[in-house]
Formats: C-alpha cells, sequence, structure tokens
C-alpha cells in the first residue's frame, strides 16, 4: 500500500522510482485480449535464438542436485572463466545478473552522501544502485546520445567514488573506441573505481573490439562486467560476472550472498562460454537484423541512432507523447517494444533485434501505426 509504504524507510530509498522492465508476454496477452503464441517481444534485449544447446544438456545433468545448494564459490565456472579471459580466480565475482555486479559495487564502494558519476541516458540500474546506498548522483549531459568522457572526467569531485560507463551503452547503442576509454581511464583518479560494463560486448564487430580484462591487469580501480543474457542466452538464469583485481574482487564477495548464482545457472554458463559457434551465430544473426531493421527505417525516414547492441533506438514521432502513443498501438498489434520515456527520451522507443519474421512483424506493425 503505498499510504503505508511513505511511513518507513529512509527518504533517498523512498525517492526511488522502481524499474521498469519490459512487459511479459503473458500480461500483454491478458490486457489486450491477444494470443500468446501471435506475441512479438522485443523489448528486453534478449537472445532471439533461445538458449544454447549446450546449456541446455548441461542444466539437464545438473537437474539431479538441485536439492543442493550450489557451489558457493563457483569453482568450476571460475576455473572456465578463467582460461577463457587468462585472468586468475580470485579476480572473478560471479553475479545474479551482471546487474548485480553493479548493485555490489555501488554498496561496496560508496558511502551514504559520497558521489557516482554516470551519463544521461545510460542504463536505468545506475540511478537506482546509486540511490539505494544514499549516494549523490552526478549525471552528465550525453552527447550524440552517447557519453562525454571529457565531461565525465570534468565531473568527477572529491567525494566521488565510482563512475559508470556502458559501452555499448542501453537503451541508445552507443560505443565509445578503445582508445578513447583507455585515455579515461587514465584520467580517473585511483581512489575512484570505473565499472566498464559490458553486457554487449560479444556484438561488436572485429575491428571495434578491444581488450578491456587485459586493461585490469594495469588498472587496479577497474572492473569489467559481462553479461551472460546477451549473447550467450541465458537472461532468464540471472548470471553475469565481474572482473577486477583482487583487492576490490574482495569487498564485492564480502557483500555478495552466499548462494547468489544458482546451480543451473552457473552448469549452463560453463557450457555457453565454451560454445563460440553459439556466439557467433548469435553475433551473426544481430547484424543481419540490425540491416533489416535501419534499411527499412530509412527507407520509411525514420530516425534512429545508430547501435553496437542487440537494439535500436528509434525515434516514434517529433511530440512527447509519441513514444507512449506508438507503444500502445504497437501493444494493441502483439508487439511489444520499450518506451524510453524513464529515460529522458519520450519521443523514442526501443527496439530488440529479434528473428527475421520477429523484425518484420515489428516494421508491418510500426508502418500500419505510424501511416
Ligand atoms: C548496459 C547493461 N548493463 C547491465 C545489464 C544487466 O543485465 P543482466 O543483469 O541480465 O546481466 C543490462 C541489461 O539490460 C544492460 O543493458
Amino acid at each position: 500500500m503505498t499510504t503505508s509504504a511513505s511511513l518507513f524507510g529512509p527518504d533517498y530509498v523512498r525517492a526511488i522510482a522502481p524499474y521498469q522492465g519490459g512487459k511479459p508476454i503473458s500480461e500483454v496477452a491478458r490486457e489486450f485480449g491477444l494470443d500468446e503464441a501471435s506475441i512479438v517481444k522485443l523489448a528486453s534485449n534478449e537472445n532471439p535464438l533461445g538458449l544454447p544447446a549446450s546449456s541446455r544438456a548441461a542444466m539437464q545433468r545438473a537437474l539431479d542436485d538441485l536439492a543442493r545448494y550450489p557451489d558457493s564459490n563457483g569453482f568450476d565456472l571460475k576455473g572456465a572463466i578463467s582460461k577463457k579471459f587468462g585472468v586468475p580466480t580470485d579476480w572473478i565475482t560471479l553475479g545474479n545478473g551482471s546487474n548485480d555486479i553493479l548493485e555490489l559495487a555501488a554498496r561496496a564502494l560508496v558511502a551514504p552522501g559520497q558521489s557516482v558519476v554516470y551519463a544521461e541516458y545510460s542504463f536505468a540500474v545506475y540511478p537506482l544502485a546509486t540511490q539505494a546506498v544514499g549516494a549523490r548522483a552526478i549525471v552528465v549531459a550525453a552527447k550524440d546520445f552517447g557519453h562525454d568522457l571529457d565531461a565525465m572526467a570534468a565531473a568527477i569531485a572529491p567525494d566521488t567514488r565510482l563512475v559508470f560507463v556502458a559501452n555499448p551503452n542501453n537503451p541508445t547503442g552507443t560505443f565509445i573506441a578503445a582508445d578513447r576509454i583507455r585515455a579515461f581511464i587514465r584520467q580517473v583518479p585511483s581512489a575512484v573505481v570505473l565499472v566498464l560494463d559490458e553486457a554487449y560486448t560479444e556484438y561488436l564487430g572485429d575491428a571495434d573490439r578491444y581488450d578491456s580484462i587485459g586493461w585490469v591487469k594495469e588498472h587496479p580501480n577497474l572492473i569489467v562486467s559481462r553479461s551472460f543474457s546477451k549473447a550467450y542466452g541465458l537472461a532468464g538464469l540471472r548470471i553475469g560476472m565481474g572482473i577486477a583485481q583482487a583487492g576490490v574482487t574482495d569487498l564485492l564477495n564480502r557483500l555478495r550472498q552466499p548462494f547468489n548464482v544458482n546451480s543451473l545457472a552457473q552448469a549452463a554458463a560453463i557450457a555457453a562460454l565454451g560454445d563460440e559457434a553459439f556466439l557467433q551465430k548469435s553475433a551473426q544473426l544481430n547484424r543481419d537484423g540490425y540491416h533489416q531493421l535501419t534499411q527499412a527505417f530509412e527507407a520509411m525516414g525514420i530516425e534512429y541512432v545508430a547501435s553496437h547492441g542487440n537494439f535500436v533506438l528509434f525515434r516514434a514521432g517529433q511530440d512527447d507523447g509519441a513514444g507512449s502513443r506508438v507503444n500502445l498501438a504497437l501493444l494493441k498489434r502483439g508487439i511489444i517494444v520499450r518506451p524510453v520515456g524513464n529515460y529522458g527520451l519520450p519521443q523514442w522507443l526501443r527496439v530488440s533485434i529479434g528473428l527475421p519474421e520477429e523484425n518484420a512483424a515489428f516494421l508491418d506493425a510500426l508502418k500500419a501505426v505510424l501511416a
């Protein structure tokens, strides 16, 4: 009940606006009287291929052990991560989604009243994690929908303890080239930790890839966070990881719930890490889908932001009601995309890149709605 909620807790908790996720298919089916099977969900940047067959088989094998608690230290999974990325196991934090890593970083590193720097139009969890610890947000105006790293470096205050940078960024899809981020890391004072949030890094083309985990070796104040929810196809299992030197990793692990990553997620992630073929297929499907969507946007005269992720931000109209209006009209046609008014982008919508037929269904509906 909202009335009693307002009586309890610190002001900074009551000020939090809850996270708004993509609408589940079942909810849209109920609300609009649609058949679930006819609904296309392109709202949460999930992998349209589903989970890898290798992960499914690994979970099948892990089922027999479900009456037992998971391995609290994720021994086998950390071993697989260590091998794949060339880092010691005491540099790895496993998270209940990479979301968990972002929150652990705020809780471990920032005290109430200190500040956290992040960009306008960046991931919605940064303000949530900041507010949850009673910290002050320093939100730096975006430049061309992406991070303005010069302004962010200048905005770091004496009481700043954490900086969040998403690369590629969500919800805009913008990308910062390796050299530029590298220079930024050197500008961040040594007492300030930078979280480089790379939830979408597996979608980068060869020319854009860079070795951020290698940078961790030089910078004790860098956390690289990665997700298994996107290209690895395991969003429903909730698993992600943070890579940082042992000092910061030790702090994150002190706050982590002992069993924050369940057994099925650990088994599935080990299989997915080794499934290079699935990752490549996911990235190729995404590139093809990106061309399908953006070529259609161009033909329709729809403005969009060039994206390096598995989604595209496009302009639904020129007035501040456009995002909600077009979103509602799409929902009535069984297409779920993501409104981004809560990000300060009320004229825009974000569509995740789906299978070719899902992208086509979205484009058909959009044409009908805008006609
Ligand atoms: C930039 C960014 N970081 C982190 C996450 C969190 O993903 P997960 O908790 O599923 O790993 C997301 C999810 O959409 C994201 O867009």
